[in-house]
């Protein structure tokens, strides 16, 4: 049989369904990646807010407790923003000047909350819940980072899907001790309670919490 086509022309056509190929994976993978990114996520981003509240001066410098501002964070779903009377049981007596704190002034004159602008949310459709977490021995620092250390605060992590399973597949190495929770520079020590000590201690039960049911209900 004669050859109806040269062996470099097999070559070429294989290259280039090759090529083709290739270039849909790399399309999906963009596809599918590029929204889970931090980039796109802004982790890192700061957002301009009414009062250039920072976390770094009021938590780390003052050694204010977060459950002093974020009232309902062991008790509820929500962690809670503070209301503006909760800056003027000091903002009264410092800084009553500030050029910086006329907003603050402002909305306590005219019974008119501060708007912050929300930093971390997730889509309607996930199920979550402080108030466990605490209960439970996650840190804020787990999810939040070092908020001690921010100026301006930020995401710290970027909240996708993998970010709560991969803590929910294995959550022992991840607990800490009661007394550590708000504390935002904690590591675990060789003083630290085993991860299967720490899961006995806070009763987690042997369930598969990577469920879906468990965040989408
Ligand atoms: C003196 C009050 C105060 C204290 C103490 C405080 N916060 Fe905040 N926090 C705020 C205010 C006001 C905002 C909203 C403005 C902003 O985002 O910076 C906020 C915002 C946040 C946010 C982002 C909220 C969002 O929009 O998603 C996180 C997370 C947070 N705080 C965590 C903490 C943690 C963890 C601690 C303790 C280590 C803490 N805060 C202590 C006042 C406080
Ligand atoms: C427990 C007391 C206390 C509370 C509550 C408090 N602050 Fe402050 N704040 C201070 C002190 C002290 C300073 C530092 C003044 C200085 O620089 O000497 C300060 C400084 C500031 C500054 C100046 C910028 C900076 O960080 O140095 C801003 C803005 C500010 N606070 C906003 C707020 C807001 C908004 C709230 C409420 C969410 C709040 N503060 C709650 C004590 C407090
Ligand atoms: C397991 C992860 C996780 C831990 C631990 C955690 N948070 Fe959050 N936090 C989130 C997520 C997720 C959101 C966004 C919630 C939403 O969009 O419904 C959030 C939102 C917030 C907000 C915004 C306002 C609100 O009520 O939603 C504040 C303030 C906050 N967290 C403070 C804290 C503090 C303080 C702690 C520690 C006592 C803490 N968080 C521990 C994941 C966590
Ligand atoms: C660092 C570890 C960690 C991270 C990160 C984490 N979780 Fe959890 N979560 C836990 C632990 C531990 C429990 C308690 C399990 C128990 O005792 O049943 C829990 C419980 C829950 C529960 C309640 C389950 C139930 O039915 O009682 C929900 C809902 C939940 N997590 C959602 C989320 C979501 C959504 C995220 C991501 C935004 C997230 N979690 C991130 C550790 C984590
Ligand atoms: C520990 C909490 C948690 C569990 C368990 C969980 N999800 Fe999710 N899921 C999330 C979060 C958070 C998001 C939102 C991610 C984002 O913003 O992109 C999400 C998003 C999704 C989405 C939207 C597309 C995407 O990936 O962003 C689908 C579909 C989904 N989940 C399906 C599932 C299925 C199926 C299961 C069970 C095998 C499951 N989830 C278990 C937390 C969870």
């Amino acid at each position: 049989m004669a050859a109806i086509f040269r062996p470099s022309a097999n070559l070429a056509a294989k290259l280039i369904l090759l090529g083709t190929a290739g270039a849909f994976l790399a399309l999906i993978a963009w596809w599918w990646g590029f929204p889970r990114t931090n980039y796109v996520r802004n982790v890192r981003w700061t957002v301009d807010q009414p009062v250039p509240f920072s976390h770094q001066h009021h938590v780390a410098g003052l050694g204010i407790d977060c459950r002093f501002c974020h009232t309902s964070v062991e008790v509820a779903s929500n962690a809670g923003l503070p209301p503006t009377y909760t800056c003027m049981t000091c903002h009264s007596q410092i800084w009553t000047n500030a050029a910086l704190l006329a907003p603050v002034r402002d909305s306590l004159a005219n019974d008119k909350p501060i708007v912050w602008h929300r930093i971390n949310n997730l889509p309607e459709y996930v199920y979550f819940n402080h108030s466990i977490h605490i209960a439970k021995g996650v840190g804020c620092s787990s999810c939040h980072g070092a908020v001690d250390r921010l100026p301006l605060m930020s995401k710290q992590a970027s909240f996708t899907m993998g970010f709560c399973t991969s803590c929910h597949s294995n959550p022992g190495p991840n607990l800490r001790p009661q007394s550590e929770i708000f504390n935002t520079e904690w590591h675990r020590t060789a003083d630290t309670p085993s991860p299967a000590a720490l899961m006995k201690l806070y009763h987690i039960p042997d369930r598969n919490l990577t469920d879906c049911s468990i965040c989408h209900r």
